[in-house]
C-alpha cells in the first residue's frame, strides 16, 4: 500500500520512480486531490473523467445548467501561478474556473511579485494557499508543482496543486484533455483501443507528447510511432516506460509512412526555448516533417489531426478547414475536462451526474 505525501520526507517522495509517485498521490482518497503527473491515472480514472466531461458539456448548453454549475464552487478561489508563457492552458483554466463559479486570481509575470524581492517560490505558494483553494500552476522548472504539492500536504492548510506544465518533463491535463479527444473522435469505432497513433516533431522536448504516450499506455492494443530527426527523438526515460508497460512502439524518421497508417497523428513544434540546455536545434531541417494539404490525400478517411498548439510552420493553415484538423476541438475540449477535473477535485462530480 502507498503512502500519503504526509506520511513521507520530500526526499523520500523525490527519490520514488515516477508511478510510485502517482500511487502516493493516489492512497487514502476516494477522489484525486494534487494532479502532478500523467502516472497517477487509471484507466477507471480516465473513462469517469471523460464521462463526466461530456456531462458538464451538455449541462453548460443552456441557461439553467450553466447557473447549476456555477453554483457548485462559488466558495471556492484559485490562483493561477504561470511564471512561463501560456495562452490556451491558462485562459481554458480559467475558463473552466468559471463555469464552476470559482473565482481566480493570478500571477504571470514573478517581476511583480515578491519573488522580484528575493522570496522563494516555496513561500510564494505558501502564501497563495493562505488566500486561495487551488492552485494551477506552470513553471519551467521540472518537478517544482511536486515539490510544492508536498510542502502543502504538510502544511496546514493543505490545498490541492495542478500541474499546468513543469519544464520538459510533465504536462497532465494537457494529456487529459488529448486523451478525451482521441475518445471523443474514436466513439463510434470502439474508442481509443488498438489505435495507431502517431508522434511528430520535437520528441524529445516536448512534455505534451511525454504524458500522452504515457496514458496511452492505459488502452489496449494502441501502437505508437514516434517520428522525429534523430537529434529529438523520444527520450530514453520515456521508452523504457513503454518498453516495461509491453506498448508495441516504433522510431522513425519516415513521415510520410506514418501519415499513411496513422489513425491520429499528433503534431508539435521545435521546443527551441530548451536550445541552451539540450543543443541547437535551429540547426536541424524539420521541414520534411511539416503537414501540409498534399498529405490530406495520404491520411485515412477517419483519422485525425491533432497539435498542442501554438503552432509554427508543422500544420499549413490550408490544413484546418478539412472535418479531420481536430487541433481547435481539442483546445476547446482543454476548458471541458480541466472543469470535469476541478468537479472531482473538490469532490462535486456526483452532484453535476445527478442533476444530469
Ligand atoms: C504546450 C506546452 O506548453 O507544453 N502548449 C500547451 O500547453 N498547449 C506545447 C508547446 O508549447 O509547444
Amino acid at each position: 500500500m502507498a503512502k500519503r505525501l504526509t506520511e513521507l520526507t520530500w526526499d523520500e517522495f523525490k527519490g520514488f520512480d515516477v508511478y510510485e509517485k502517482g500511487a502516493c498521490l493516489m492512497a487514502g482518497r476516494d477522489h484525486v486531490f494534487h494532479t502532478l503527473v500523467a502516472q497517477q491515472f487509471d484507466r477507471e480514472f480516465l473513462d469517469e473523467l471523460c464521462d463526466l466531461t461530456t456531462t458538464i458539456r451538455t449541462v453548460a448548453k443552456d441557461k439553467e445548467g450553466m447557473l447549476f454549475l456555477k453554483g457548485l464552487l462559488a466558495h471556492k478561489r484559485a490562483m493561477l501561478y504561470f511564471s512561463q508563457p501560456s495562452s490556451r492552458t491558462f485562459l481554458s483554466f480559467s475558463a473552466a474556473c468559471q463555469i464552476l463559479g470559482i473565482d481566480t486570481e493570478e500571477v504571470r509575470d514573478t517581476s511583480v511579485s515578491s519573488e522580484f524581492k528575493g522570496e522563494t517560490q516555496e513561500d510564494s505558494v505558501r502564501t497563495f494557499s493562505s488566500y486561495f483553494d487551488l492552485i494551477i500552476m506552470r513553471s519551467k522548472i521540472a518537478g517544482l508543482a511536486e515539490r510544492m504539492a508536498w510542502v502543502l500536504s504538510n502544511s496546514d492548510r493543505p490545498i490541492p496543486i495542478i500541474n499546468g506544465g513543469s519544464g520538459r518533463d510533465q504536462h497532465p491535463t494537457q494529456a487529459l484533455l488529448d486523451i478525451y479527444t482521441l475518445q471523443r473522435s474514436f466513439e463510434d469505432r470502439g474508442g481509443i483501443d488498438r489505435k495507431r497513433i502517431v508522434f511528430v516533431g520535437d520528441l524529445l522536448r516536448g512534455r505534451t507528447v511525454r504524458s500522452l504516450a504515457t496514458l496511452l499506455m492505459q488502452y489496449r492494443d494502441v501502437e505508437q510511432i514516434f517520428v522525429a530527426p534523430r537529434q529529438l527523438q523520444l527520450g530514453e526515460d520515456i521508452q523504457e516506460l513503454l518498453q516495461k508497460g509491453g506498448v508495441e512502439f516504433q522510431l522513425t524518421d519516415d513521415f510520410d509512412s506514418a501519415v499513411l497508417e496513422a489513425d491520429a497523428i499528433y503534431m508539435t513544434r521545435v521546443q527551441d526555448e530548451w536550445d541552451d540546455e539540450t543543443g541547437d536545434s535551429r540547426k536541424i531541417d524539420t521541414s520534411r516533417y511539416h503537414f501540409t494539404a498534399t498529405h490530406l490525400d495520404m491520411l485515412k478517411p477517419g483519422a485525425i489531426i491533432m497539435h498542442p498548439f501554438p503552432r509554427r510552420k508543422e500544420i499549413a493553415v490550408e490544413v484546418d478547414n478539412d472535418p479531420r484538423a481536430m487541433y481547435w476541438r481539442q483546445m476547446r475540449n482543454g476548458m471541458w475536462i480541466r472543469s470535469a477535473l476541478i468537479a472531482v477535485t473538490f469532490g462535486v462530480d456526483r452532484k453535476i451526474a445527478s442533476y444530469a
